[in-house]
């Protein structure tokens, strides 16, 4: 596919106004979101969950892309209509999660690297056949400073393999979501984050580079920069808007198109107040939208809680925060609107 092509779907899943639904939990990832409800994850439990998530109304209105996972991108509703095409038939765009998960590095003990470049030519034709457009490769950076974590060896293993994979997708005529994901886990002070953060994200464009990928044609998915979880000092959502955005300008090229967010165990609420600070400090080189797995879903998966009366208020739930993190994506939400809409 033609950059041009690449660069125009990438601009449309950072549309104003809209953002992207990360629908892609792995089979340990649902089965702990579904214990959460008391739910057994079978096929079927999953399907239903997804079913209710991508058939809720006006969801085109506000999510330009859904992240899909492997087994998801194969089912469909009740009905048999397959996922993507429901999701087309709204004006969302399906992606896919193509990467294998976060291994263990050897000889870097406490630290990960995300494996799934074998074979990935192979599967990566077989998602465009099924109306895969975009894809997300996830890689995990741990912050642990009293063992000098993150190591450069680990920044580096996880660049080059986010290069290889986002070089195998523009290859395919996907916009590769290069995903480099600094954790907020630990009790480190919000500088702790923005370092590693600044060090990741250096190392992944160097490699993005070096690869020769079109950056107009791929998008960034990454943190804000915060306070680690179990910090005693928690920055307040002004410092947290000022960290991430110097983090991004000095290390982000403007070629990309946008940088979409992970929640990464933020508050539903607290990621759309964080999203639309940053917003109303723009304009910025690149659109700052969202890529929300927990802050999108967890309202819902809680008031559909695996029963099918219930799929209207999970729906609802779900049209609530994509509405509020579109309005947060340009900037223009106010905490007024939560209660409103309550
Ligand atoms: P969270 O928003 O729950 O962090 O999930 C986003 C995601 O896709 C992580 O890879």
């Amino acid at each position: 596919m033609a950059t041009n092509d690449l660069e125009a779907t990438a601009r449309e899943l950072v549309a104003p106004g809209k953002g992207i639904l990360a629908a892609d939990e792995s089979m340990p990832t649902i089965e702990k979101r579904f214990t959460s409800i008391g739910l057994e994850s079978t096929e079927e439990h999953r399907r239903a969950y997804r079913d209710m998530l991508f058939t809720t109304p006006g969801l085109g209105d506000h999510i330009s892309g859904v992240i899909l996972f492997d087994e998801t991108i194969r089912q469909g509703t009740k009905d048999g209509t397959p996922f993507t095409e429901v999701l087309e038939k709204q004006g969302i765009i399906p992606g896919i999660k193509v990467d294998a998960g976060a291994k263990d590095l050897a000889l870097f003990p406490g630290e990960k690297v995300t494996e799934g470049l074998d074979g990935l030519r192979k599967r990566l034709a077989e998602y465009h056949e099924l109306g895969a457009r975009f894809a997300k490769w996830r890689a995990v950076i741990t912050i642990d400073e009293s063992n000098g974590l993150p190591t450069d060896g680990c920044i580096r293993a996880n660049a080059h393999a986010m290069a290889r994979y986002a070089g195998l997708c523009q290859e395919a005529g996907l916009v590769p979501i290069v995903e480099p994901e600094t954790l907020m886990d630990g009790s480190h002070a919000i500088q702790a984050h923005f370092d590693a953060t600044l060090r990741t994200l250096q190392a992944t464009f160097e490699e993005l580079f070096d690869h020769r990928i079109a950056l107009e044609g791929t998008l960034l998915k990454t943190n804000m920069v915060l306070s680690g979880k179990e910090a005693a000092e928690q920055a307040d959502d002004e410092t947290v808007a000022d960290m991430t955005l110097t983090c991004l300008r000095a290390t982000v090229p403007p070629a990309v198109p946008g940088i979409v967010f992970l929640s990464g165990g933020q508050g539903d609420v607290e990621a759309t107040e964080r999203l639309d600070v940053m917003n109303k400090r723009g304009p910025h080189p690149w659109a700052l939208s969202f890529s929300y797995g927990r802050a999108l879903q967890a309202p819902a998966l809680k008031a559909w809680a695996g029963k099918e009366e219930n799929a209207e208020a999970g729906q609802r739930a779900l049209a609530l925060r994509a509405k509020l993190n579109g309005a947060a994506r340009d900037g223009a939400y106010s905490s007024d609107m939560e209660a409103e809409a309550a």
